[in-house]
């Protein structure tokens, strides 16, 4: 078996991953066609050309611009189970699944027919395959705080289909402080805590994040290289990073693969995970980000460890981890 169909089979946790970075552009305008709703771009071909992106608000503009497409819980439960079958194809035994509910909520959807949805294709895939995973609410920094507030209120009645709460969107200029009272929240609700930070943003976002917001694990994380002081936080109390390599190199974070600092963040003994953030958008799903660490020279033992750190950072119940493991 080659090295990339073996990295396919491996057995792996998905643990970044925005169910929205998922729509391929074929299903954004079925779901247009289907909902009656125009997407600002023409055609699929004048999509995809569009998918050139500076950074990440360039990339955000997009993302966003595309979303209003998803309007009825049939919607998000078809996204979700193309995700799921694609990511089942590269090995993905357990995902955990980012929402921007906040913009959902203002596009006029209701909280219950995107985690219906969501639950939904979540539920089948168990059932078809043996997956396990949830959904993460994530939390648009880049909107006012009370509309944070107001996703968990609509989501509190069924807080049981969740199972955590992240931070997204445009970074710099939005520090994890500004987001106390909403995790204190979420962490009284029972929620499993993470947060987008040192992905634009500067490596003290990281540490906010850890010591102002209690996250369990860093979504992205590649600055906390820049400050030894970061990185020893993050190895002393055993919080993983989600890093997506393909990502981090089309949203220029990083000049070049050869640039990438997750050789350099295992060296310093800090847990690492490899994930594909936005799939559709970014040229590469699961297996993808961890074929394009062949060019770093990762070996297939390297691989194996990488997998078994996604499984032990996961939200996944004990039993289910040792099954993976
Ligand atoms: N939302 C979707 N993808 C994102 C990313 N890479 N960073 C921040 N917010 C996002
Ligand atoms: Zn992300």
């Amino acid at each position: 078996m080659s090295l990339p169909d073996a990295l396919s089979r491996l057995p792996k946790a998905e643990l970044h991953l925005h169910v929205e970075g998922t729509l391929e552009p074929e299903l954004a305008f079925a779901l247009a066609q289907r909902n009656g709703v125009r997407l600002p771009y023409g055609d699929v071909e004048e999509l995809r050309r569009a998918y050139d992106f500076a950074d990440l608000q360039s990339f955000l503009d997009l993302y966003y611009a595309c979303m209003p497409v998803l309007v009825t819980a049939a919607d998000f439960h078809d996204l979700t189970a193309a995700y799921l079958a694609r990511a089942h194809a590269d090995g993905v035994a357990h995902a955990e699944l980012f929402v921007d509910l906040q913009v959902h909520l203002g596009n006029g959807v209701s909280a219950d027919d995107v985690l219906d949805g969501m639950t939904s294709a979540l539920a089948a895939a168990g059932e078809r395959w043996g997956m396990t995973g949830g959904v993460i609410l994530c939390v648009v920094r880049d909107r006012p705080v009370e509309t944070a507030h107001a996703a968990l209120d609509a989501v509190a009645h069924r807080v049981h289909d969740l199972v955590g709460i992240g931070l997204d969107s445009a970074e710099v200029g939005y520090p994890p402080s500004l987001f106390v009272s909403v995790f204190d929240r979420a962490a009284a609700m029972g929620l499993h805590r993470v947060a987008h930070a040192g992905e634009e943003g500067p490596p003290a976002y990281v540490r906010e994040a850890v010591e102002l917001l209690g996250v369990e694990r860093v979504d992205h994380g590649i600055r906390a290289v820049e400050d030894p002081d970061v990185l020893a936080l993050l190895v002393g109390r055993g919080i993983a990073l989600t890093v997506c390599p393909l990502s981090n190199v089309r949203l220029r974070a990083v000049p070049d693969l050869a640039a990438h600092p997750i050789r350099a963040l295992l060296d310093a003994g800090v847990q690492v995970t490899v994930n594909s953030d936005d799939p559709a958008y970014f040229g590469g799903y699961a297996a993808d980000n961890y074929a394009a660490l062949l060019a770093l020279g990762f070996t297939a033992e390297e691989f194996a460890g990488l997998a078994r750190t996604s499984v032990r950072a996961s939200f996944a119940a004990d039993d289910r981890k040792a099954e993976l493991l």
